[in-house]
């Protein structure tokens, strides 16, 4: 497996998160074991400045996030970002906008397809991080709880929006009010992830999908991303005008590539059937 090379577009190293590139799939990996990969402000900032590199490196083709160690996200580091916080005012603000940021908008908003891998746990703020992820594959085992109400909070953040959007109103209540425990195919049932799997075949089945995505174009991917969230909030001649914007910049775009010309024309040949995956 060959190391994704950040060093010349990232200043200073990482070491709450550990990257790794194979075939054009970049891994990111939380890797804060010993705090169930909570999201401190380190790793918080350390985010920012990767998802900032890989958004311009037409190397990576897609993205798997996961966690090291027992589960995937134990949510915010609450001793960083809750009122026992020992940061200074000053740092605490900045990091409390970047964590914001690097769910919300540089994740979301990388050009290349993400998925992530979810196991063991999910709780509180990481469900920012799966909802801001085109594709989220859980474990059947995993426990995904809302947990903010279980001390005194709410989901804050990103996390009222990224339920919203992905829940219907009755499970992201009944879930956020209570704090109880859901698993995969509960999370797979109230759409908030997109398949549930039993646990030893997760990995497996992440990447097998990400190599198959990494064989598409990515050009069309990245379209296909910003169509889907950009007309969820357009009229449908807003909707169809902006596709019309979009198909003549992919023209473009495109210019140069074969693969959409080759793959119309070999279904024109009668070569392959696109509408049964080839
Ligand atoms: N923030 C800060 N530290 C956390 C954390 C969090 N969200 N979740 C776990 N940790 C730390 C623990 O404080 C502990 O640190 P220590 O070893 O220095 O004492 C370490 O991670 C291991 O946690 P522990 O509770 O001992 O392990 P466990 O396997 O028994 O339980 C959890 C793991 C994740 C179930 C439990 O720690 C937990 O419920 N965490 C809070 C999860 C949560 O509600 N997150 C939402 C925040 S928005």
């Amino acid at each position: 497996m060959t190391q994704f090379n950040l060093s010349r577009a990232l200043p200073g190293d990482l070491s709450h998160i550990k990257t790794e590139q194979r075939e054009g799939v970049l891994t990111i990996t939380l890797n804060r074991p010993e705090k169930r990969n909570a999201m401190s402000v380190e790793l918080t900032f350390e985010m920012v400045r990767l998802l900032e590199a890989v958004a311009v490196d037409e190397s990576v083709r897609v993205v798997v996030l996961r966690g090291e160690g027992p589960g995937f996200c134990a949510g915010m580091d609450i001793k960083d970002f809750f009122d026992s916080s020992e940061r200074d005012e000053a740092t605490l603000r900045a990091a409390k906008e970047a964590a914001n940021h690097w769910r919300v908008r540089l994740l979301r908003n990388l050009p290349q397809p993400t998925i992530a891998m979810v196991h063991g746990f999910c709780f509180g703020g990481a469900f920012g991080i799966v909802e801001a992820c085109d594709i989220a594959l859980a474990a059947d085992d995993t426990k995904f709880t809302l947990s903010e109400i279980n001390f005194g909070h709410f989901p804050a953040g990103p996390v009222a929006k990224a339920i919203s959007r992905t829940m219907s109103v009755r499970a992201a209540s009944y879930y956020s009010l209570s704090g109880r425990t859901f698993d995969g195919p509960e999370a797979e049932r109230n759409s908030f992830i997109s398949r549930s799997y039993p646990a030893a075949e997760l990995e497996a089945e992440t990447y097998k999908l990400a190599a198959e995505l990494a064989t598409k174009d990515p050009v069309a991917l990245q379209f296909t991303k910003e169509s889907l969230q950009y007309v969820e909030t357009m009229s449908w001649d807003a909707a169809l005008n902006y596709n019309a914007a979009k198909f003549a910049e992919l023209k473009v775009r495109q210019q140069g590539a074969t693969s959409r010309a080759a793959s119309v024309a070999s279904f024109l040949e009668g070569k392959s059937r696109p509408g049964l995956g080839s």
